[in-house]
């Protein structure tokens, strides 16, 4: 599998200039940052021949393979490399420390030193389309891209441009939001960009919810522009809030409290069509069913979109590792929604949003009484399909089975896999052989 090497490459090379930026090249946490580098460079090149990780489009392909899920993931690298005009790295077995420590600092935005000691190659190879295997990226993909792209935008220029935001949400109407598909790249995390990524799922999952739910277009469109949205006050105000390692202190909490107002101002200033719902979404996405939560706005109930956005906000914040505590499973997510229903959450919507995902929603990494670690896999028919991964597997299998066939749900972390990479290579090989 080397699709997840290449993912692992992505990752530590992405870490390691984050770490060069915030910590500098003395810098302990830099030190194992760059050694994970290391280690993950010499996996890649394990077998004595060299890596080449190539950018073509909006996607990254190692040796001519696609990475999809890990170009969404790692979309900050990829746009870096775009920046600085990197098209291939190559990658030489036993590339230094040196040559990684540099690769990463021109990623992380941190210096401009080119990769000097030979163990690394930029653009060097060429990837020409008819080289690799071109499978169409899907448009859910690039939507996803593109709306982290308009967050960055709205974080950079300080102005909120309603129509771009607009666009982006219809391309993912037009794109299959809604699909079992979108409910697996609503599980896309990225620490480091926290925000962003949360505020892409949390609109995925509420357009997938609107969708079940029945609503028409018209009433998509602007659910989905507000819950894309009902963050943007943390877009605008507090990144230093929201870089902290640890627990939020007490001031750093009274901050991220004012970011429904912050965002309402927002929305509200950028006069648009649909801005006084998204603005009402804002204001009222932390507001509880019983008239709790916060800011008080008097117990009067919340706009349904907030509802709705709550409701998906909850599951997506539960199921994301945070700096403080690791993620938690879908199924405890689902748990802890119900415990809520009636008091925090509107009870008709939680019970939507779990017939809707289902117990082990795509994504989900589940144990069969079998034995067998399982990811599940998106199925838009009746019935369960998963990809088996640890045990020495050889490859990828897939597997059906039913919800009685579980007996324990894992975190990825535990399992030691990422769901979307193992999903991708299923995908890929399941192609290969058709
Ligand atoms: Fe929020």
């Amino acid at each position: 599998m080397s699709e997840l090497l290449g993912r692992d490459f992505l990752r530590a090379l992405f870490h390691a200039g984050q770490r060069l930026v915030e910590g500098g090249e003395e810098d302990s946490a830099t030190a194992n940052a760059v050694s994970a580098l290391e280690i993950a460079a010499s996996a890649l090149t394990a077998d004595g021949s060299e890596a080449v990780i190539g950018l073509v489009g909006d996607s990254f392909y190692l040796d001519r393979k696609l990475l999809a899920n890990a170009s969404t993931e790692f979309d900050s690298v990829l746009q870096a490399m775009k920046q600085r005009r990197i098209e291939t790295v190559t990658l030489l077995p036993g590339a230094g420390r040196g040559d990684l420590t540099d690769l990463a600092g021109l990623v992380g935005g941190r210096s401009e030193d080119l990769p000097a000691g030979g163990g690394v190659l930029l653009n060097e190879r060429h990837m020409s389309p008819g080289e690799i295997e071109l499978r169409p990226v899907s448009s859910l993909r690039r939507t996803y891209s593109q709306s982290l792209g308009s967050l960055r935008g709205v974080s950079r220029s300080r102005a909120l441009h309603l129509g771009d935001v607009q666009a982006v949400v219809d391309d993912f109407l037009a794109g299959g939001a809604g699909s079992s598909s979108s409910l697996l790249m609503a599980t896309v995390q990225n620490h480091d960009e926290r925000t962003y990524y949360h505020s892409v799922n949390v609109c995925l999952l509420a357009l997938a919810l609107g969708r079940f739910a029945g609503l028409a277009l018209d009433q998509l469109r602007l659910l989905g522009l507000s819950a894309l949205l009902h963050d943007v006050g943390r877009v605008v105000v507090d990144e230093a809030a929201l870089r902290t390692e640890g627990r939020l202190t007490n001031e750093d909490w009274a901050q991220v409290r004012l970011h429904p107002q912050e965002g309402a101002i927002a929305i509200l200033a950028a006069a648009a069509s649909g801005q006084e719902v998204a603005a009402a979404v804002a204001l009222e996405h932390h507001q509880r069913f019983d008239g709790g939560g916060y800011p008080d706005l008097g117990g009067r109930r919340s706009h349904l979109y907030s509802r709705m956005t709550a409701v998906v906000d909850t599951y997506e914040a539960v199921t994301a590792p945070r700096p403080y505590r690791p993620a938690r499973t879908p199924a405890d997510a689902l748990a802890i929604l119900l415990q809520g229903a009636g008091t925090v959450h509107d009870p008709d919507l939680v019970r939507l949003f779990i017939e809707m995902v289902g117990a082990y929603p795509p994504g989900s990494v589940v144990r069969l009484a079998g034995g067998q670690t399982v990811v599940v896999a998106p199925n838009d028919d009746a019935g369960m399909r998963g990809v088996v991964v640890g045990d020495g597997v050889a490859g990828s299998r897939l597997l059906s089975f039913v919800a009685a066939d579980v007996v324990a749900q894992l975190l990825p972390a535990e399992a030691g896999v990422s769901p979307g990479s193992v999903l991708e290579a299923a995908e890929h090989e399941a192609a290969l052989r058709r």
